[in-house]
């Protein structure tokens, strides 16, 4: 092992000062974090140090601020957090002294081949719930003492607290914008990529296709990582950052504008980057290619006219798939071996009864009711289509859109519960709880969603959006009085007398 001069500790308070006063600087957040990371590889003697952030879904690392890694470290693809050093996700810190021999490393040959030896890592918790990683890295072989690692310990608890602040004003900047548009929305079901928002776009046109994406709710990153395109021995000279990374279509974007020389300079960058990074998938884009980069990944494109009422979207087709997808093996599941009839209300379930039948590996049968409501609030329920054969001694799962009082579900249990079937169960897409009046038992939800009017995948809004192919927030000001039953009661399937 090299032989590094004892530290006695003293070093370690001018950089925590330093880094204190950085951290509450008014500078980016990435600078900021460039700087920490600058100062606790300084300190620590390292030649290395990252910090990286934990997105939305736990998974990916994406840094956030770096020092000393971009000749030796960034080629590297993005880091899955649970294939590279895992035990940090557990709360530990982590220390590697050969990261080309060490299982728990990603990437060991390239570890190799750019010097990284020693590694140690701190998970980033945020009361403690672990929001991200730093870790410092070392060519030669080094052991960190106790010392060195409460020193890091220190750096990542600065760390936090910068990215929650961070985050804070980021939700509330993006608060305050949507109460100027008056839509507010109290509880999103799933925030967009707060944390991973940059604090300003290098260009208009990105912050627009972020916004795009999270409309569609695709998770990105922002400008993740760069790639070494050109070298002069051991050091860089040209790299190239794509300006987005989508970790779920495994696509790096890089936006372009419609000026012929730029178009073809990156090109060129693009095709080197090809050849050095064969495995690399890599986009270029101009906004008129937005869309059908999204439809060829499942994400329709909608017309103005079928989507202007949308607020925004709640879920998206791919959700939607994938949440149908497993509540039809857990039905298929729990009802092996039995003789299963599902019955489904029109019209809103179309969607749903359609692609979750679909899904269900055990034989069935399907049987459609239609009702109308009427009365005052449309809380009287009648049956205008019966069910087409008896489902006595039959194992029944009714299938629902939603369940918003509880009222249409609660009548037609009560209808079926009177034919003796051998067993009743309900399934429902969405279940929205804050207005229930009847409670009743559901077996099967797909999503539990916020008090918001919803539109899209079978369900309408007068009768209109049951084409779109996700689930999206009506605009509030489409429904008078914020009571949104008074206003449900005038499409086909619930007629008013
Ligand atoms: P409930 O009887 O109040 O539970 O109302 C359930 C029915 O009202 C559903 O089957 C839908 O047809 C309709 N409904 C309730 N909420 C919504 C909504 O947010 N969008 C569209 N239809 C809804
Ligand atoms: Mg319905």
């Amino acid at each position: 092992m090299k032989k590094r001069k004892p530290d006695t500790g003293n070093g370690y308070y001018p950089a925590l000062r330093q880094i204190a006063r950085i951290a509450n600087s008014e500078l980016s957040l990435r600078r900021i974090c460039n700087a920490i990371a600058k100062s606790t590889a300084k300190a620590l003697r390292a030649d290395g140090c990252r910090i990286s952030l934990l997105g939305v879904k736990k998974r990916y690392l994406s840094t956030v601020g770096a020092y000393g890694l971009s000749d030796f470290y960034l080629r590297k693809g993005l880091l899955d957090a649970h294939k590279s050093l895992p035990e940090i996700l557990e709360g530990k810190l982590v220390f590697v002294p050969d990261a080309t021999k060490d299982e728990r490393v990603q990437h060991q040959q390239i570890a190799e081949a750019q010097r990284v030896c020693s590694i140690l890592g701190a998970p980033i918790q945020n009361i403690g719930e672990i929001i991200g990683e730093v870790r410092i890295y070392t060519h030669e072989p080094h052991v960190f003492n106790e010392e060195d690692r409460t020193f890091l310990g220190s750096i990542a608890n600065v760390a936090a607290i910068l990215l929650e602040r961070y985050g804070l004003q980021q939700s509330l900047q993006k608060k305050h914008e949507l109460v100027q548009k008056q839509t507010a929305i109290t509880q999103p079901a799933q925030p967009p990529n707060l944390a991973l928002r940059p604090a300003e776009f290098a260009h208009p046109s990105e912050e627009e296709f972020a916004n795009i994406l999270d409309f569609y709710c695709v998770e990105w990153l922002y400008e993740p990582q760069s790639f070494p395109l050109k070298w002069d021995k051991d050091r860089v000279t040209e790299m190239f950052t794509p300006d987005f990374y989508l970790p779920e279509l495994n696509l790096y974007v890089e936006l372009t504008t419609l000026k012929q020389n730029l178009i073809t300079a990156k090109n060129r960058k693009l095709r080197k980057l090809k050849e050095l990074y064969p495995a690399t998938n890599i986009k270029l884009l101009n906004k008129n290619d937005i869309s059908s980069l999204l439809a060829s990944h499942g994400y329709s494109p909608i017309e103005e006219t079928k989507s202007e009422g949308v607020a925004r979207i709640l879920y998206s087709h791919n959700q939607i798939q994938r949440r149908v997808n497993s509540l039809a093996k857990q039905i298929s599941h729990d009802y092996a071996g039995q003789k299963l009839v599902i019955v489904g209300i029109l019209k809103g379930v179309i969607c749903f009864i359609s692609d979750l039948i679909q899904r269900i590996s055990i034989p069935l049968s399907l049987d459609i009711m239609a009702i109308s409501h009427y009365g005052g609030n449309g809380q009287v329920v009648k049956i205008t289509k019966d069910l087409d054969t008896s489902i006595n001694g039959h194992h029944v799962l009714m299938v629902e859109d939603i369940i918003d009082t509880g009222m249409t579900l609660n009548y037609v249990l009560n209808y079926l519960k009177a034919h003796n079937p051998a067993s009743l169960r309900t399934c429902t897409l969405l279940d929205r709880r804050a207005r229930r009046l009847v409670e009743i038992p559901l077996d099967y939800i797909g999503f539990e969603i916020p008090d918001k009017f919803v539109v899209g995948y079978g369900l309408d809004f007068k009768g209109e959006y049951r084409n779109l192919p996700f689930i999206g927030e009506l605009r509030a000001e489409l429904i008078k009085n914020g009571n949104h039953l008074k206003n449900i009661g005038l499409t086909e399937d619930i007629k008013m007398p």
